[in-house]
């Protein structure tokens, strides 16, 4: 590899080379601006200087008809030309004429960014490519901004496909594409699986981001570890439907091309109107899978999250001790046991309003409901406070039952075909949020509520996608599909603006709305429903690939768990949720003496190692089949905790030392537990002795310092 001097720029465009460079500390993303104006891939990789590049392919002279011409991958590909492969950019202009031919790009370098406009040769378009870096991380953002530049006579175009960006591999000997797939109550299971040669479309078609499928994905050449290899992965910051298309052809090029929408769902671009995604993020990283997750959560808590710095509450939720049989007795009793076992908040779940008894009815109508809470809500909040605890609040604000006041005052506001019949899923409709009187009244209902009964936190739930979705007789009929969550997100910014103290959980059914964009306004999210912790170390998992810990709720519930029946010992369970934001959620009046005594002595536990959990380094230490472990380091290497757990246990197969390759074999580490002193060179190479119990549902909590020098 060539050395790069540290002197060149993060963003770069050289006109006589016509190649632009995103340098990040650890990678470079070059492109390079053809005579036929569009922009081509060049480059993604460790750095290399701009020489190095040049040794690439040559640009394509527009005077070349050989097929071979077009091989070079575009930055968003538009339907003209030898291009054959999915479209990033599908438009139909007024007369019937299909796809965008560009004139001379137009480069403009801004700091961190680089913009490239593109203009159409003959109709009134412009594209532009827009990219960002960051000093501290190697993730390239990267968006698409698309302007109708015409005046009102030149009709609208219409939209098809808008991606937000392609990415290119360099070429690999093989392809392998790690992605999550799940459903409600199993998300985020990990596949990874050769990439066919074909094409490979992940989606989701919901008007929510999906349990089923993440629009994140990893690829790499199918040998790399979690410790070693190259990996090159993206994430799409949408909380709606979407769709990333992955082509492996057959002369041996992986190209993906992503945005918001599924196939299908258009816009039409009106004279003036602009038209933006959402940011499609691109890392590259060397040290496996590991390094790619840690790269992601740095970024995740740099430049997303609204307020990664502070500490997540230990949460109480009432959900599953509860459901829909709310009470303020009933509720007070739990949080009075909550606050004793060291819960700092206290989310009073569904069935707190309207005519909610069940999920039959009440959802739209957010005002107490009398029999529950017959003072209203804020004196309940109020004795919360008094308890040490914040006051959250469940929240389902984009649903409705047929049997509210809402709807029966407002039939119209619901996403529906009138021709068709609007499916019921949980006996609920969606309202159409891209509504903007929907809008309003939303963002009013829910900043009253805030405002009146002193919540510090709202719990914001969606318990079914869309179905029958569209505005038949309007004209441009598939808006809502995007503007909807754009006002889901809006109203949250505008919440937390109104509102600086409140803090957001995003929740969808359990992790049916986990994306960059919902993160963007939330805090954390509720990543299943699913709260057996055998199952969850699997949810887990995959949910880390992507997102710090420090946005992964997880509570101890009770046992046998109401979703699997499964009995673990507390201690087990426990040790599960304390890899993400610890929190509790069952019925603790039902709880014995000791059990309460014991999760009280967790929960302090889990706020020693709380700094480390929610604001260090995660590694994902190698494990024997059938044992899991998770190591979280402060960033300084000055404290360290990792969880081990072992769901079955085996005759004649304890496991073998775990080796912590994170951990500085200079160092000496003291067990804080045991008081039991470790060379760090021991731990780093040849492992920590686990030393765990016999039986089932065994695991550890290690919490190690390191000594000083
Ligand atoms: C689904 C959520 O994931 C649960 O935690 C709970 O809030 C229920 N909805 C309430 O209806």
């Amino acid at each position: 590899m060539t050395t790069v001097p540290v002197t060149l720029p993060p963003v770069s465009f050289d006109p006589a080379r016509g190649v632009a460079e995103l340098r990040t500390p650890g990678s470079l993303y070059a492109l390079r601006l053809d005579a036929d104006g569009s922009p081509r891939h060049l480059y993604w990789g460790p750095p290399i200087d701009p020489a190095a590049l040049d040794a690439l392919a040559a640009p394509r002279s527009p005077a070349d008809s050989s097929f071979e011409a077009w091989a070079a991958a575009d930055e968003l590909a538009p339907q003209t030309g030898a291009r054959f492969g999915p479209a990033g950019l599908q438009v139909r202009f007024a007369d019937g004429t299909r796809g965008a031919q560009w004139g001379p790009a137009e480069p403009r370098v801004t700091g961190d960014g680089l913009r490239i406009l593109l203009t159409d040769r003959h109709f009134p378009l412009t594209a532009e490519l827009c990219y960002r870096v960051r000093p501290d991380g190697d993730v390239v953002e990267r968006w698409t901004e698309l302007h109708h530049t015409g005046s009102p006579g030149d009709g609208p175009i219409t939209v098809d496909r808008l991606d937000s960006a392609s990415w290119t591999l360099p070429p690999l000997p093989d392809y392998r594409i790690g992605h999550l797939v799940g459903g409600w109550n199993s998300e985020f299971q990990l596949r990874r699986e050769r990439l066919p040669v074909a094409e490979t479309v992940l989606t989701g078609r919901r008007g929510l981001t999906g349990h089923h499928a993440s629009p994140w994905l990893a690829l790499d050449d199918g040998t790399a570890t979690e410790e070693h290899g190259e990996v090159w992965s993206t994430a799409l910051a949408w909380s709606g439907s979407w769709r990333i298309t992955v082509h492996r052809d057959p002369v041996g090029r992986t190209t993906w091309t992503g945005g918001f929408g599924h196939e299908g769902i258009g816009w039409t671009l009106r004279p003036g109107e602009r038209l933006t995604t959402p940011v499609f993020a691109g890392l590259y990283t060397r040290g496996g899978f590991g390094a790619a997750s840690r790269a992601w959560h740095d970024h995740v808590r740099a430049h997303v999250l609204p307020d990664a710095a502070s500490d997540r509450p230990v949460v109480y939720n009432s959900w599953e001790a509860t459901h829909f049989d709310v009470s303020h007795p009933g509720q007070l009793r739990l949080a009075e046991r909550a606050a004793a076992l060291g819960a700092e908040l206290f989310v009073l779940d569904d069935g707190w309003f309207g005519a909610r008894r069940d999920d039959r009815a009440g959802l739209g109508d957010w005002t107490p409901r009398p029999a529950a809470f017959p003072d209203g809500l804020r004196p309940f909040a109020e004795q919360v406070h008094r308890l040490g605890m914040a006051f959250g609040l469940w929240v389902e604000p984009e649903m409705v039952n047929r049997d509210s006041d809402l709807y029966r005052a407002h039939p119209d506001w619901v996403v529906h075909s009138p021709t068709r019949t609007a499916s019921e899923l949980r006996n609920q409709l969606v309202l159409d949020f891209s509504r903007p009187e929907v809008e309003a009244w939303a963002l009013d209902t829910l900043d009253r509520l805030v405002r009146d009964n002193d919540v510090d936190w709202l719990k914001w739930d969606a318990n079914r996608p869309f179905t029958e979705a569209g505005r038949p007789g309007q004209d441009d009929p598939d808006r809502l599909w995007i503007d909807h969550v754009r006002a889901v997100h809006r109203i949250m910014d505008r919440l937390r603006d109104a509102h600086p103290h409140l803090r957001i959980e995003a929740c969808a059914g359990g992790g049916g709305r986990v994306d960059l964009g919902i993160l963007a306004r939330t805090d954390q999210t509720w990543p299943s429903d699913n709260t057996d912790p055998v199952d969850r170390i699997a949810i887990q998992h995959g949910y880390g690939q992507l997102l710090p810990a420090a946005t992964m709720a997880s509570w101890i519930t009770d046992s046998p768990n109401p979703a699997t029946g499964r009995s673990t010992p507390l201690r087990f369970r426990a040790h599960v949720a304390m890899a993400g934001v610890l929190g509790l959620g069952g019925d603790l009046t039902a709880w014995t003496e000791d059990e309460l005594a014991e999760c009280a002595d967790l929960v302090a536990r889990y706020k020693r190692i709380r700094p480390l959990v929610q604001h260090g380094r995660q590694h994902r230490p190698p494990t024997p089949d059938g044992v899991t472990a998770v190591h979280y380091a402060a960033p300084d290497d000055t404290e360290h905790a990792v969880l081990v757990w072992r769901p079955t246990t085996r005759f004649g197969h304890q496991p073998p030392p775990l080796r912590l390759p994170a951990l500085d074999p200079r160092a000496h580490y003291l067990d804080l537990d045991t008081g039991r002193p470790h060379p760090g060179a021991l731990l780093h190479h040849r492992g920590l002795d686990l030393h765990l119990p016999p039986g089932d549902y065994a695991s550890r909590l290690v919490h190690l310092r390191r000594e000083p020098s």
